[in-house]
């Protein structure tokens, strides 16, 4: 569900954006239209004699679609000749201070299950603003040379076939607020410069990635961290509380990280989702969540954690659905024990609850509950905490 509630809230990000930025441009050629009913001549010219940004987004163009191997709904069939602008999924507007000069400032070719790769003559392309080719079958590497796209804001190769170590020429770009590379087959380390990029999004889940948070964060802009289904590993880090003045959604599903959950989590003070689950998190949930006055999803399940879980979390205003099963929580204080007398949705099954349903065997929950672990000894680090979990795991 918090991955859901993440992709609705991108994909609603995402949809608002093209809606600006294509009224942008359409009041522009509307403008333009207008403009060349009075004089025929200036259009004439314009169509016919494409000005030099044109001139190398068509070199780029017909570059790119000869390296389309198999267009299933035939998106690029109407790439062909100089006029831009009119291709599908090209979408043009004026180059930024120059109102008279049309430039090619976003590719939207989204769905369109096209098979090819992506070549340097990209690179050609510099005024792009939006590049966005979810779904499609896109292969082999990103080029070096899109770190020529200065302005790119922007870019979404999700659900492709790229492949690959961590594409680094997407660190370079300057303009990048919009990062979406999910789904594809990135592989290998996580360079520690993605977290201190000045981006709104990132998303690099269901990849394989794999990698260790540094451990020293810079300070982040980031509203949306999905690194859900990778090989992180390692733990999460207290510096994550650099991500508190913008951080909205965290999810670390299934990345393989251990140790104790950072009391800095609860410095977060605007995450509305935190899915931390299918991991092999230990120790107890930290008491500063229940300072999240925003936190609508949260989802600890799947996890080695245990001790109490406190009032104070399931207090809280704006909680809708907790999931904490598949842990080793002993009790339940207040209203944890009966959340959905105060309709919120949760789950607590597989625990070591004595008053509540489907719990585990007393055998599995003294082998733990008789190791407690002192997440404040064992700060994210220290590999103590690990050897721990290896413990408890057998
Ligand atoms: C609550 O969250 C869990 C875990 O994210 C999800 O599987 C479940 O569908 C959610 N339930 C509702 C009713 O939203
Ligand atoms: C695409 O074009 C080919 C050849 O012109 C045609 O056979 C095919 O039906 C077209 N496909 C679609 C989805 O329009
Ligand atoms: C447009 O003008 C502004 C202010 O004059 C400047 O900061 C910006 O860099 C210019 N943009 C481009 C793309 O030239
Ligand atoms: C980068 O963009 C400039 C100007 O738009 C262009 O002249 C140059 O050839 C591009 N470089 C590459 C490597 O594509
Ligand atoms: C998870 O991370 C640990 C190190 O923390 C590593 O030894 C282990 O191989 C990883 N698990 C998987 C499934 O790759
Ligand atoms: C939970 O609360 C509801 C309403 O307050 C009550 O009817 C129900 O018996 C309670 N369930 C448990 C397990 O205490």
């Amino acid at each position: 569900m918090a991955s859901n509630s993440s992709l609705i809230t991108t994909s609603t990000a995402l949809f608002s954006f093209i809606i600006i930025y294509l009224a942008v441009s359409f009041n522009n050629i509307a403008a333009k239209h207008r403009h060349s009913t009075h004089s025929t001549t200036t259009k004439h010219h314009h169509a016919s004699n494409p000005n030099p940004r044109l001139q190398q987004a068509y070199i780029a163009l017909q570059a790119w679609k000869r390296v389309i191997y198999s267009d299933p709904f035939n998106t690029t069939s109407d790439w062909t000749g100089p006029s831009v602008c009119s291709y599908t999924g090209v979408y043009c507007a004026p180059y930024p201070n120059k109102t008279d000069v049309q430039t090619v400032a976003g590719i939207d070719l989204n769905h369109a299950d096209i098979a090819g790769y992506l070549p340097d003559e990209l690179g050609l392309l510099s005024d792009l603003a939006l590049i966005h080719l979810n779904s499609n079958r896109f292969c082999g590497i990103l080029p070096q040379t899109l770190s020529n796209l200065t302005l790119l804001f922007e870019l979404d190769l999700s659900n492709n076939r790229f492949v690959g170590p961590f594409p680094s020429v997407v660190l370079s770009l300057p303009s990048l607020k919009f990062l979406d590379l999910r789904y594809n087959e990135f592989e290998g380390a996580l360079p520690p410069k993605l977290f201190n990029l000045n981006l709104d999004a990132i998303f690099i889940n269901n990849n394989r990635l794999m990698s260790v948070i540094p451990s020293n964060l810079g300070l982040s802009t980031a509203s949306v961290v999905v690194f859900a289904n990778n090989n992180i590993g390692g733990c999460i880090p207290p510096s994550i509380s650099n991500f508190a003045n913008t951080m909205e959604e965290l999810l670390l599903i299934n990345t393989n990280v251990s140790g104790c959950l950072p009391i800095e989590v609860g410095f977060l003070y605007k995450l509305r989702v935190l899915d931390v689950s299918f991991n092999k998190l230990v120790g107890e949930i930290p008491y500063s969540i229940a300072g999240l006055a925003h936190l609508e999803q949260l989802n600890i399940g799947h996890n080695m954690m245990s001790g109490v879980v406190p009032a104070g979390v399931c207090e809280l205003p704006n909680l809708v659905n907790f999931t904490l099963s598949y842990n080793y929580f002993f009790e339940e204080e207040g209203v944890c024990g009966n959340l959905t007398s105060v309709g919120v949705v949760s789950d607590d099954r597989r625990n070591c609850l004595p008053e509540r349903p489907v719990q585990r065997s007393k055998k599995e929950c003294d082998a733990v509950i008789k190791h407690p672990v002192d997440c404040f000894e064992h700060p994210c680090g220290d590999e103590r905490v690990e050897k721990r979990h290896e413990m408890h795991g057998r």
